[in-house]
C-alpha cells in the first residue's frame, strides 16, 4: 500500500512554477528518495506535503485520504513532519528546547519524556549537549538536533530535506545509519538529497527531478546502475552510453513528456 501519493501535483510562486504535474507514490515502510540539481523543486514539494506553501493544483494523498492543502499543524497531527533544509533551529534555545518544540502537540503524553531519551539513544552526543544553545552546536549536531525535533511529534511520514548538507563523512555516514534504523523501525521516509549516491543506497525508490519536472524513476538499486544518473548525479564520467528506455530496463522509466535527458 502506497502512505504517500501526488498527483499532478503543482507548485507555484507567483508567475514562477516550482513542481509541474508531479506523481510520486512512496510505498508504507519504505524510503523514497528525491535527487535534482539547485532549483529542481525539491524543497518545493516537500513544503507543499506539509502545508508550508499550497499547491496550485494536484493533489496530495496520505493513506488513501486527499489532504491537498492541509495547514502545517494538521500535517503534523496526521503524522507527518518535515526536517527542513538548513535545519531551521532555533539557535537562542537549548538543545533540551528545540527538541520540545517538535513535539509541542504531544507535550502532555506520558511518553514525552521518553521521547527525548529515545532521541538521545538515536543521538549519543547530544545528550551532553542537552542544555546547550542550538547556535553554539557543529553542523553534524544541529542536523541530529532538526531530525530528533523531527521525531518528536512521533511521525509515521518523516521528510527529510538535504540531512547531509555541508557534514563530514563520518557524520554523515552516522546520519545515513540512523536513517536506516528509524526506517526498518517502520518510519515511511522521503529523503532529499544532493548525495546521490548516498540517497540510493538509502532508500528503496528514486525520483529524479529536473526544472519541476519528474525526470526518471524506478528502484534506486536500477537508478544506480543507471548511466543517465550515473553521469549526472553520480559524477561518473567513465558511464556515459546511451540511457535505457522503459523497454530495456526492468523497472525504472523516464518520463516521456518531459525533456530529453541526455
Ligand atoms: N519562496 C520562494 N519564492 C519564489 N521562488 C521560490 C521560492 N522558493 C523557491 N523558489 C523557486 O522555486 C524553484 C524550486 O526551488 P526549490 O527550493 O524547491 O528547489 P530545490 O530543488 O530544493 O533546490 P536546492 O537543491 O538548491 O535546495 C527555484 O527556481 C526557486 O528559485
Ligand atoms: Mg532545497
Amino acid at each position: 500500500m502506497n502512505r504517500l501519493e501526488t498527483h499532478g501535483l503543482t507548485v507555484t510562486y507567483g508567475n514562477a512554477v516550482a513542481v509541474e504535474n508531479m506523481d510520486v507514490s512512496v510505498k508504507t515502510g519504505t524510503v523514497a528518495c528525491i535527487l535534482g540539481a539547485n532549483g529542481a523543486g525539491k524543497s518545493s514539494f516537500l513544503k507543499c506535503l506539509v502545508g508550508l506553501v499550497p499547491a496550485r493544483s494536484g493533489k496530495v494523498v496520505l493513506d488513501g485520504r486527499d489532504i491537498t492543502n492541509i495547514n502545517a499543524c494538521e500535517a503534523a497531527a496526521r503524522g507527518i513532519a518535515l526536517s527542513p533544509e538548513g535545519r531551521r533551529l532555533f539557535p537562542d534555545l537549548t538543545v533540551f528546547e528545540n527538541l520540545c518544540i517538535g513535539g509541542y502537540l504531544r507535550r502532555r503524553d506520558a511518553s514525552f519524556r521518553s521521547d527525548i531519551d529515545k532521541v538521545f539513544g538515536y543521538f549519543p552526543r547530544l545528550q551532553p549537549r542537552v542544555q546547550q544553545l542550538a547556535g553554539s552546536l557543529s553542523g553534524g549536531e544541529q542536523q541530529m538536533v532538526a531530525i530528533g525535533r523531527a521525531l518528536m511529534s512521533r511521525p509515521s511520514l518523516l521528510l527529510l530535506d538535504e540531512p547531509s548538507l555541508g557534514l563530514a563523512p563520518l557524520i554523515v555516514s552516522q546520519l545515513a545509519s540512523i536513517i536506516t534504523t528509524i526506517n526498518r523501525e517502520g518510519l515511511t521516509i522521503v529523503l532529499v538529497e544532493q548525495n546521490a549516491r548516498l540517497a540510493l543506497r538509502l532508500s528503496h525508490d528514486a525520483y529524479v527531478f529536473e526544472t519541476g519536472r519528474l525526470a526518471l524513476k524506478g528502484p534506486s538499486s536500477e537508478l544506480l546502475q543507471n548511466p543517465y544518473v550515473a553521469e549526472l548525479y553520480l559524477g561518473d564520467k567513465s558511464r556515459s552510453e546511451p540511457i535505457k528506455h522503459d523497454s530495456e530496463s526492468a523497472g525504472s522509466s523516464l518520463n516521456a513528456g518531459s525533456r530529453a535527458p541526455v
